[in-house]
């Protein structure tokens, strides 16, 4: 078994960018600015954005955080959209979700500019990419893709099944699986909710992706011996050892599954560590106008 280390991965990747901002520092070019906009004080949403921020200032990029109080109107939240969509300042920008459920969350996403859309969320973004045209991608699906070149490991042919079919990272995971360009040319299942005998599809995954959000989902009976094993899950349980109460658990029973994969994911430090590196990425190619020119 193979640990797929996020954390060394998403640190070459952080490290390959901030060389770049320091060259084009250098040339007097445009530092690359990241802002973010945070409704509320969800934990691990707080605990996210701030992380963005922090790696924003390590590489050298410019970043702004915007906060609001959950109790934020979405004509606020529209009115900070549009600045930001008109800041040339500004080269690329998120709004952290999940919204309070007084927002709606699709009203939100489309009024941000694609061209500023780093999360890649917005239906412009997701259609060019379905397409196979430059678009910003989302950051955990990239990231998946980023682990699975640096490691080498071979995807033509392949069968990926997917267990999740999130906006944010199932649905368009499945699509890039696909996709005729490495890592990809997979054939590709895609479980959710309701589908029938889970394990059955598990079972044939050459490459298993989970993103569901229940920790221990997938048991070691649910994996094929030598598969490779990403677990997306992140979810927070009580553990009064911690100096914090909780720690954070994946979809997969990491104990058990990973002496049967050739390579697997642990959480933490597996998938999360590198949706950071790659909105990094987004942002360093929206301020060199490297997707929509
Ligand atoms: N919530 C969970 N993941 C993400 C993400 O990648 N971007 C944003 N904006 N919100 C999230």
């Amino acid at each position: 078994m193979n640990l797929l280390d996020g954390k060394k991965t998403s640190e070459t990747i952080q490290d390959e960018i901030a060389a770049e901002v320091a060259a084009i520092k250098e040339k007097g070019g445009k530092v690359p600015h990241l802002a973010a906009i945070l409704v509320g004080n969800d934990g691990g949403s707080v605990t996210y954005v701030n992380n963005k921020v922090l790696a924003c200032e390590r590489i050298g990029f410019g970043s702004s955080l915007i906060r609001y109080e959950d109790t934020v109107t979405e004509e606020e939240l529209l009115t900070k959209i549009n600045e930001l969509n008109n800041d040339n300042e500004v080269d690329g920008f998120i709004v952290q979700l999940p919204l309070p459920k007084h927002i709606n969350t699709e009203k939100v996403i489309e009024a941000i500019n694609p061209k500023k859309d780093v999360d890649g969320f917005h239906p412009t973004n997701v259609g060019r990419m379905v397409a196979g045209l430059p678009a910003y991608l989302p950051a955990t699906p990239a990231g998946i893709l980023q682990l699975l070149k640096r490691y080498e490991i071979e995807t033509k042919g392949k069968h990926c099944v997917v267990v999740g079919r999130s906006n944010i990272v199932g649905t368009p995971m499945s699509i890039l699986m696909s996709k005729c360009t490495y890592p990809g040319e997979a054939t590709v299942t895609i479980c959710h909710r309701n589908t029938v005998n889970l394990p059955f599809h598990t079972l044939q995954a050459d490459i298993l992706i989970v993103a569901v959000g229940k920790p221990g989902l997938i048991t070691a009976d649910m994996v094929k011996e030598g598969a490779v094993v990403i677990d997306v899950g992140t979810t927070r349980v009580p553990d009064a050892t911690r100096k914090s109460g909780f720690r954070l658990r994946g979809d997969v029973d990491f104990e058990n599954v990973a002496e049967k994969c050739s390579y697997i994911t642990p959480v933490p430090g597996g998938v999360g560590p590198l949706t950071i590196a790659m909105l990094m990425t987004n942002t360093l190619r929206a301020a060199k106008k490297e997707v929509y020119g």
